[in-house]
């Protein structure tokens, strides 16, 4: 048993992923319960372990986390879900609840500070922190640090956007065999969710500073539903001018303190962009970008916007515009990446603004036309007539409506009720009926056009 001397511990409570097949959880209910007894006494002592135990000849790792509330928790740590820069994300189960989560586990290095709490505090303020240890001991001066957050199940959006040759490493030329070909409504509808999940993070005062395919899980591919993870890199506003990027806080002039926030946050606007242009180029951008650190074998060169146009021209190009229908959604969607990857930050838009655009472009002419049409029939549903119908909807007291009904009413509220329930046919009817005309409107590339949940 090895333990370690505490350093600090804090959490945040928060349910994890219930209710996931038992091949996607470190060990059974019945093997948590096994465990659970074997380290429950620990969890009545103020301290936190760090554990290798031997259960059905695998060695896992257990962290007992003691919180100063009186609330402790106990995780056993799985298989690795990933590797990058500051360490390894593995998979974590409560040996309590049985939930799982995935946690970081950063390796001791001297930069803590500038490292880890970045972090740390934006998965806190993003309510994502499920649980955070951190030890120290002789081998390690600095801190060993344990970051709990929920497991997201799915793959991530650079699998759903490349063909990968898995027998490759990730560097090589060859590792992204092609790129596939995603319907543009899909794409669109990918990156509003995407903007979604930014401007949380804006909203908060926050930046990413480290956006790009590989840290977006797709949890719903059906759906287009995603998390972006991965904010090792992400700093609060204010902070990273703290840091001597700007100023030093204190000494900044109001007037420059605010105007910094969105170039700052024009950073995740740009990464955004590239994003936005790799899922919906037909181009492999992942294979230029090989190319060119393969030629480069001493240096990374900087990736000009000249580069990114040559890369992924026809999305990125005046003559990409030219070639998309005008009006067409591509070529707003087109227009706002281009104006996204602006030279100067000033002249790329906000979070706000590519939202709002995106929102529009995936979802807003249904629900303009759907809202107008009930609120058309909300009127007519109760009076006879209505001459300013919205385009290629049929008032209830005209023949079309009148073939549906059934019986003859006599009495004057039955009357009025029947108008009503024919309306509430017809109205199904019509919201069918426009949906397949924006389809049909829309410049083809759109088989199916998204609904509005
Ligand atoms: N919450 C999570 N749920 C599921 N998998 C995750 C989660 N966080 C990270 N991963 C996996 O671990 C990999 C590395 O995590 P990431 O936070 O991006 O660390 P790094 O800074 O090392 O890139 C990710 O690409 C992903 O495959
Ligand atoms: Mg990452």
């Amino acid at each position: 048993m090895r333990s370690k001397r505490p350093l600090t511990a804090s959490t945040s409570t928060r349910r994890l992923v219930p209710g996931l097949p038992l091949s996607q959880t470190v060990i059974s209910a019945s093997a948590c319960q096994v465990l659970l007894a074997k380290y429950a006494h620990l969890l009545e002592k103020e301290r936190n372990y760090s554990i290798l135990s031997v259960f059905e000849d695998n060695v896992y790792e257990i962290i007992v986390i003691a919180h100063t509330s009186k609330k402790s928790s106990i995780y056993i740590i799985g298989k690795t879900l990933g590797k990058g820069g500051c360490g390894a994300v593995k998979l974590a189960q409560n040996l309590v609840t049985g939930d799982l989560c995935s946690v970081k586990v950063i390796k001791p290095k001297s930069e803590r500070a500038l490292r880890v709490l970045p972090e740390k505090e934006t998965l806190e303020v993003l309510n994502r922190l499920v649980d955070y240890v951190a030890f120290y001991d002789e081998e390690h001066p600095y801190a060993l640090e344990y970051l709990f957050m929920p497991y997201y199940h799915g793959p991530s959006l650079f699998r759903h956007v490349y063909e990968i040759d898995k027998t490759l490493p990730i560097d090589d030329i060859g590792y992204c065999r092609s790129k596939k070909s995603l319907p543009m409504d899909e794409v669109i509808k990918l990156a509003f969710e995407l903007a979604k999940a930014i401007k949380e993070l804006h909203n908060k005062n926050r930046a990413h500073f480290d956006l790009n395919l590989s840290n977006v899980i797709l949890t719903d591919a059906m759906d287009a539903k995603l998390v972006v993870i991965d904010f090792g890199a992400s700093s609060h506003i204010k902070k990273w001018q703290d840091n001597g990027l700007v100023g030093t806080y204190g000494y900044i002039p109001p007037d420059k303190q605010s105007e910094a926030d969105p170039l700052l946050k024009a950073i995740d606007i740009f990464a955004l962009g590239v994003m936005f242009s790799e899922m919906a180029t037909s181009h492999n951008y992942q294979l230029t970008l090989r190319n060119i650190l393969k030629n480069n074998a001493e240096s990374t060169p900087d990736i000009t916007l000249d580069d990114l146009r040559e890369a992924m021209p026809d999305v990125l190009t005046t003559d990409a515009l030219s070639h998309v229908e005008s009006k067409s959604k591509t070529k707003e969607f087109y227009e706002l990446i281009q104006a996204m990857l602006s030279e100067d930050p000033n002249d790329r838009p906000t979070i706000q603004q590519v939202f709002q655009k995106l929102e529009r472009l995936a979802y807003g002419q249904f629900i303009k036309r759907v809202s107008s049409l009930l609120i058309h029939n909300l009127f007519d549903g109760v009076s006879s007539g209505g001459s300013t119908s919205p385009r290629g909807i049929t008032p209830p007291s005209s023949p079309s409506v009148l073939r549906g009904r059934r019986h003859t009413h006599t009495h004057a509220d039955n009357s009025v009720h029947l108008i009503a329930s024919v309306t509430q046919s017809d109205k199904i009817h019509d919201v069918d009926r426009i949906q397949r005309e924006d389809e049909a409107l829309s410049d083809g590339v759109y088989p199916d056009t998204p609904r509005p949940k």
